[in-house]
């Protein structure tokens, strides 16, 4: 067996030079082990020319960023069967390949999300901030987060490690596991900072989760594995779902990878309602799994409701975009585009006839309603639609990440976890 040791969690560099070496060499993944920290063996040399497809190492390169302990291997295999000539990239089931996928996509959420709730305070001449993100996206974050302050130092804390800019060279130290306020944090840095900064290290250049985007994606790009929330079997909803999977009602089928139907327990209480998939959720096929439903999941956590608990859908169900350059650029569906779709949004209410329907943002405001809604205006308050059904109105995530970043969208972040607070009294009611 031999043993790789890594110099951090996120150490790109060494995994993809072990990794080289070890596949030129010949040594099958089941005969590496990967440990981060420790003495390393010696690499045997590596000699030959090395065929692996740029998207594998791209998807490679932001998987390894996950927290997952095995994820060192199981990159290392997928490149070990490609290598070979596996065509593993176009195997729509193959488990190694949708498991470095959907790794893939929670580093680039969970990124995303640290993006939008890091809060800086002054400390000395610059910013500091403290936060706890899912994965290991410190590194590759960092990156992006310090070109919004190119001129201002800035100290980035997490539980694993912290990043330090001082205005010309990003480097990375220890970390705090809990900061419980800024004036505990402000103490620990100040306390901490001349040791820290002594023993801070140059990053690994992790990859950039924004730059390795794979959109746009094949038109047959594989569907991702298995859905976390199940629909529970409802014979009128399987038969919606299945049925949906093949429509045609507008041209949005065309462009669109999929049809995403709603998901969620048959007998839910509560069914929210958003306006379409995205460019995630268009690949993936599920509702709200990118950077909105990462949103929501918080927002729905704050406010005490479970995801598990709740059906979630959209007005429409599929994905309607323009090109820009190499990017799907999200298009407002029409009123149009949202009656064709109504009828499973109708089926999807009937069948679950939920205690309450929320409804997201003026889309899917526009396919329960049947009218244009001013959602600024008609939020917060229970409604009742002519069969009976308690309907209510709120601003869709998508909104929230879209306010300018600082007070304005805390703001309205915490009026949206009140929202759903109040949706849940009305669920106890
Ligand atoms: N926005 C939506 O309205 N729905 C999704 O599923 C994702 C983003």
């Amino acid at each position: 067996m031999r043993q790789v040791a890594l110099t951090s969690e996120t150490d790109w560099a060494g995994w993809r030079a072990a990794t080289r070496a070890l596949v030129l060499a010949g040594v099958e993944p089941g005969d590496v082990g990967w440990v981060v920290g420790g003495p390393a063996e010696p690499l045997p040399e590596a000699t030959g020319g090395f065929n692996v497809p740029r998207a594998l190492v791209a998807l490679a390169g932001v998987a390894i960023q996950a927290r997952e302990p095995e994820r060192f291997g199981l990159l290392y295999s997928l490149v070990w069967r490609a290598h070979g000539g596996e065509p593993v990239l176009d195997l729509p089931d193959d488990p190694d390949l949708n498991l470095a996928r959907r790794l893939a996509l929670s580093v680039r959420a969970d990124a995303h999300r640290m993006r939008t709730h890091l809060r800086f305070m002054p400390a000395g001449e610059g910013l500091l901030g403290w936060y706890a993100p899912a994965h290991y996206v410190l590194e590759a974050n960092a990156q992006l987060i310090v070109r919004r302050f190119p001129s201002r130092p800035l100290m980035i804390v997490t539980p694993d490690a912290s990043a330090h800019w001082d205005g010309t060279s990003l480097r990375f130290g220890g970390g705090l596991a809990r900061a419980d306020d800024d004036e505990t944090l402000r103490a620990w840095w100040e306390m901490h900072a001349d040791v820290i900064l002594a023993d801070a290290r140059e990053g690994t250049a992790v990859p950039e989760a924004e730059d390795l985007d794979e959109s746009p994606r094949p038109p047959d790009r594989p569907a991702l594995g298995p859905v976390v929330f199940p629909v529970m079997a409802d014979p009128g909803l399987v038969a919606a779902r299945r049925e949906a999977a093949g429509c045609e009602r507008c041209d949005l089928c065309d462009a669109a990878t999929q049809t995403v139907f709603g998901e969620g327990p048959a007998d839910a209480l509560v069914l929210f309602v958003g306006e379409q998939p995205g460019d995630q959720e268009d690949v993936i096929g599920r509702p709200f799994v990118g950077p909105a439903g990462q949103l929501l999941d918080q927002a729905l956590e704050e406010a005490g409701i479970d995801r598990r608990a709740i059906y979630i859908t959209n007005a429409v169900k599929h994905f309607k975009f323009t090109l820009r350059g190499k990017r799907r650029i999200h298009v407002a569906p029409s009123p149009e585009e949202i009656a064709a779709c109504g009828i499973w949004l109708d089926t999807e209410r009937v069948r679950i006839r939920p205690k309450v329907l929320v409804l997201m943002g003026g889309s899917a405001a526009r396919g329960v309603l049947g009218r244009p809604v001013a959602v600024t205006r008609e939020r917060g308050q229970a409604m009742y639609l002519p069969d009976g059904q308690l309907v209510f109105v709120t601003v869709h995530p998508s909104y929230l990440l879209r306010v300018p970043e600082g007070a304005a969208q805390e703001r309205e972040y915490q009026a949206f976890v009140r929202d759903l607070a109040a949706v849940r009294t009305l669920l106890t009611a």
